[in-house]
């Protein structure tokens, strides 16, 4: 196992009416901006009850953060809160709320121009405002990570920053709040739990068991109720199982001391900048074929996983590997999301045009061991297209 660090200071608030309890996390005399996204949580009451555990303290509203949010919108939220003399933000909603309003936290007191700390991935940011959580979307992981991702449509770019300064002090989790969301949504957020396992877990044996296992456990655990959630949106336990199972799979735990792969994500991400595919199915469209072209150098961890997640135990080791892509595939098609990039509008020259952008930001290579060129990814992307 590779030496470690490791803090991860979110406080969890989890269970159903926990938004009560912001009354406890917020200093009493703070000024607080809500952020949120395009009204769903005016429609199904999480705003008034964020409003009534704030009690009498001065709010500021900030709507209108899209999903992708964009640096437009949240240059905005950034004046605006420079002028109320915002000192907590409060974001509920989804992943984008949530990145969105760690972006506006980090933009506030930088002396510089916050897209270029984007640029740099973070580093150099001395100071953020508090910010604090409500989530209403189980996926990306961002209630308690310190990980952001801002799309800048005027550049077409699409990039990921994070810092420690940027971990929410405290994230509500009540999975009642998740109750509205659309299948779509629920589904795309079982694939990204399930893909952000596989960064941190099908590369190579490290010997780290225990992370190991518990990737598989939150694996199997989405696959046993990302499917009853998804039927029955109202079934408390179902939905509770899959919020803190996408949390973890995303707040540092199981990447501790193992080789990490981030490959599908970077490809996911040029492919929202390109054709605003939602990010979890651009994960899917990439993760099967890059699995595949990667399948000698994961090869052990692709035969562990057919056989403690899928249960595969017949056939040579290449039947297996393939078995185990072959029921990751499927799993996702039952979700409801495709794994072709065939099924969206994109170009036939994509796999290279995705290659060039992120050679030319000088992201490659990329993987593991660093060994996803440009030449792979045109390949990968290819297989998606065919
Ligand atoms: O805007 P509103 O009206 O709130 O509607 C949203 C939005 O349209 C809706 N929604 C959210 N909660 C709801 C609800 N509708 C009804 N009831 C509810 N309870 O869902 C739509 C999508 O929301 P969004 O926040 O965009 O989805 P998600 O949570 O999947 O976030 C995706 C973003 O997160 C980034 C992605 O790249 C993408 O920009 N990621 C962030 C990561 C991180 N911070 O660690 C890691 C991820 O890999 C990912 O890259
Ligand atoms: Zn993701």
């Amino acid at each position: 196992m590779y030496n470690f660090e490791y803090k991860n200071p979110t406080k969890i608030l989890f269970g159903k009416g926990q938004i009560a309890c912001i009354s406890r996390e917020v200093p009493g005399d703070a000024r607080v901006m809500i952020t949120f996204g395009g009204g769903s949580i005016r429609q199904n009451g999480v705003y008034d009850k964020v409003r009534a555990a704030l009690g009498t303290r001065p709010v500021i509203d900030f709507g209108g953060i899209e999903p992708n949010p964009d640096h437009a919108t949240l240059m905005r939220a950034v004046d605006e809160a420079r002028t109320e003399k915002v000192d907590l933000l409060l974001a509920v909603g989804g992943g984008s709320v949530l990145d969105g309003t760690k972006f506006i936290a980090a933009a506030i007191r930088h002396p510089g121009d916050p897209w270029e700390l984007v640029r740099k991935g973070g580093r150099g940011l001395q100071s953020a405002v508090p910010l604090g959580t409500v989530l209403t979307l189980p996926a990306t992981g961002s209630e308690s990570n310190p990980f952001a991702v801002i799309s800048r449509r005027e550049t077409g770019e699409k990039l990921a920053f994070s810092s420690p300064l940027l971990y929410p002090r405290f994230a509500v989790l009540d999975p009642e709040t998740t109750f509205s969301l659309p299948t779509r949504q629920v589904a795309n957020g079982v694939v990204d739990a399930f893909v952000h396992t596989f960064e941190q877990y099908m590369t190579y044996p490290v010997g780290a068991e225990l992370q190991d296992r518990f990737a598989e456990a939150i694996l199997s655990t989405l696959i046993e109720v990302g499917p009853v959630t998804l039927a029955n949106p109202r079934d408390y336990e179902s939905r509770a199982n899959f919020m803190w199972t996408a949390t973890l799979a995303l707040n540092g735990l199981i990447g501790n001391g193992v080789p990490q792969d981030w490959a599908t994500h970077t490809i996911g991400h040029e492919l929202t900048a390109l054709y605003g595919i939602d990010h979890a199915r651009t994960l899917a469209v990439v993760l099967p074929h890059l699995l595949r072209v990667q399948s000698a150098g994961k090869a052990e961890k692709l035969l562990r996983y057919g056989a403690r997640v899928w249960g595969i135990s017949e056939g040579d080791n290449s039947g297996r590997v393939e078995e185990a892509v072959r029921r990751t595939e499927t799993f996702f098609e039952s979700l409801g999301i495709p794994t072709r990039l065939s099924t969206y509008e994109a170009a036939a020259d994509t796999p290279a045009r995705v290659a060039r952008r992120l050679a030319d930001r000088g992201t490659l290579p990329i993987g593991e061991r660093q060994d996803i060129d440009a030449d792979k990814i045109t390949r990968i992307l290819r297989a998606s297209l065919s």
